[in-house]
Parts: C-alpha cells; sequence; structure tokens
C-alpha cells in the first residue's frame, strides 16, 4: 500500500496526474526516514524540513504534518513494517499544471507517501572518489531536498563506474559540499570538521544530530571549507545520511584514510547515534 494525500491505497492502481510538475519539471521535494519497529527516526525533524522547503517554494502541504505522521503509522501497519526495519519516502509535489514554467496560481498539491522493508548494507566501511560533477552551492535548491536529484544521480552513477561504493561531490569553487547521497565530515587534528551549509550542503538531520552529539562528548566541531587535500590529511572520514546514520569511509581514490576502517571518534558517535535510535529518541 502507498499513500496518497494521507489516504491508502493499493499500489497498483495508485495514480499520479501525467501534468504533475513533480514528475515533467522535478517541482517538489522529498524526505528519507528510517524506521525501527515501526517508529519513524526523528520524523518530526523530517516533516520540518518538508514544511520549511514547502514554504520557500510556496506548495502547500495537503496536511498538516501531524496528519502526516498519523498516516504513516497506518501505512507501516497496513505494510506489517510495525516490527521491522524500514525506509518511508514522502514526496511531495506542486501537483498538476499546464505546460510551460510558470507556476499555476491554483494548484493541487500531491502527497506520497511509500514505506519498504529496509536492508542495510553489509559492509562495515564504503569506499569513495572525489567525482566531476559538482554541487551549485550557489542554486537556492542546494539547501531544499528537492525532487531534482540529477546531479546526484550522475554523481552516483559516476562514482560507481569507477569502481567506488560513493560518490564526493565538490562546488563550483573546488571545495567538498558534500557526498550523493550524504553529508561529510571528517577528522583532522582532533577536531571534527563538516562544510558548512553555505559550501553546498544540504541541512542534513544526521549531520544535525551528529553535530550535537560530537559538541555533547566535547569534541571540538568546525563547520567550515573543507579542500580536497584535507581529505588526504583526514585521520577519519564518515559520510551521514537517514537511512545508514553514519558511514566511515575507508578509501578515497584509492588511497587509504587513516587505518582503513573507523577510526575512534567515528566509532564512538556511531555508538551514540545507535544509543539514539535504540531509545527511538
Ligand atoms: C545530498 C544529500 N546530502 C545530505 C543528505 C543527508 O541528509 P539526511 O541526514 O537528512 O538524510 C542526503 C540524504 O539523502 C543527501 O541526498
Amino acid at each position: 500500500m502507498i499513500l496518497i494525500n494521507g489516504t491508502l491505497t493499493d499500489e497498483a492502481s495508485a495514480r499520479i496526474d501525467a501534468t504533475d510538475r513533480g514528475l515533467l519539471l522535478g517541482d517538489g521535494l522529498f524526505e528519507t526516514v528510517r524506521s525501527h519497529a515501526g517508529v519513524p527516526f526523528r520524523l518530526g525533524a523530517h516533516l520540518a524540513r518538508l514544511a520549511t522547503g514547502a514554504k520557500r517554494l510556496s506548495i502547500r502541504l495537503p496536511l498538516p504534518p501531524d496528519q502526516i505522521s498519523g498516516a504513516i503509522t497506518d501505512l507501516l501497519h497496513a505494510n506489517q513494517l510495525q516490527r521491522a526495519e524500514a525506509a518511508i519516502r514522502v514526496t511531495l509535489t506542486r501537483g498538476p499544471g499546464p505546460r510551460g514554467l510558470a507556476i499555476p496560481a491554483e494548484s493541487q498539491p500531491a502527497l506520497l507517501v511509500q514505506a519498504v522493508p529496509y536492508t542495510p548494507r553489509q559492509k562495515p566501511n564504503v569506499t569513495a572518489v572525489v567525482v566531476e560533477v559538482r554541487r551549485n552551492e550557489a542554486s537556492p535548491t542546494a539547501q531544499l531536498k528537492s525532487l531534482s536529484y540529477l546531479d546526484n544521480v550522475l554523481a552516483a552513477q559516476e562514482a560507481k563506474s569507477r569502481g567506488a561504493d560513493d560518490a564526493l561531490m565538490l562546488n563550483s569553487r573546488g571545495r567538498l559540499a558534500c557526498g550523493a547521497r550524504a553529508n561529510l565530515f571528517l577528522v583532522l587534528e582532533e577536531t571534527l570538521y563538516t562544510p558548512p551549509l553555505t559550501e553546498g550542503a544540504l541541512p542534513g538531520i544526521t549531520r544535525a544530530i551528529v553535530l550535537e552529539l560530537a559538541g555533547a562528548a566535547k569534541l571540538r566541531t568546525r563547520q567550515s571549507p573543507v579542500f580536497p587535500d584535507d581529505l588526504m590529511r583526514a585521520s577519519e572520514v564518515f559520510l551521514t545520511n537517514s537511512l545508514e546514520g553514519l558511514l566511515p569511509v575507508s578509501e578515497i581514490g584509492g588511497k587509504k584514510i587513516g587505518v582503513g576502517e573507523a577510526g575512534p571518534v567515528t566509532r564512538s558517535l556511531m555508538e551514540a547515534y545507535a544509543g539514539l535510535a535504540a531509545n527511538r529518541s
């Protein structure tokens, strides 16, 4: 089953309008949420980011966040995911419109929610390469989880074709912005660095949690520009996203990072993060 504007619908009979601007123009937003045993992790933060993005794009949310949240619980039950690990995808589009770019005065936004079983990657570390595809930090959409994900699709494909698990994306100034589907962290001289949002990084939910956990552990943190050379000097590098949590990077462009496995800072943050998920907090 899937949810369309809050109504449980059989997936086979669910329909989205052929003139939907999400489909034709990427005019919309999405969220990806991890659910542990029927409890979506940090759903409130995801729906708040969705609401902020929708406001920025002047897309009306068809349902208020608390109703979306209740409908997601129903969907998890309908799909028998109340005891399983699951991936929830929430998609908001501006809805149908006439040909052309102009935003219609009246729109009927569509909210789609899918929930499927999720099996975590079986590898403890990932390899990465810095890809050619760049992140445009000056674009207003860099701060939004917009449906226009083609740059990220191409970045991920480039990494795969070069034999790596993940892509690291530079911004237009040649500094690191993020992964194709993740935020980037590195440990350099006892300090945890992550590119600031102004470098083209998405305001990741996991990124914010990691910064909080690092602060609570009295780790020195810096949101400041990260250069390609910094990666090679880093003792630890990891990626973060809602589905996978913290993903240690063992190798970048064929060069080993640290000892080639999760270092002490990454491990302690992974433990603290797992504790939050286990306590459903
Ligand atoms: C480009 C990009 N940056 C960062 C993230 C991580 O965001 P979050 O932690 O909110 O999942 C994602 C997740 O898909 C992403 O696509």
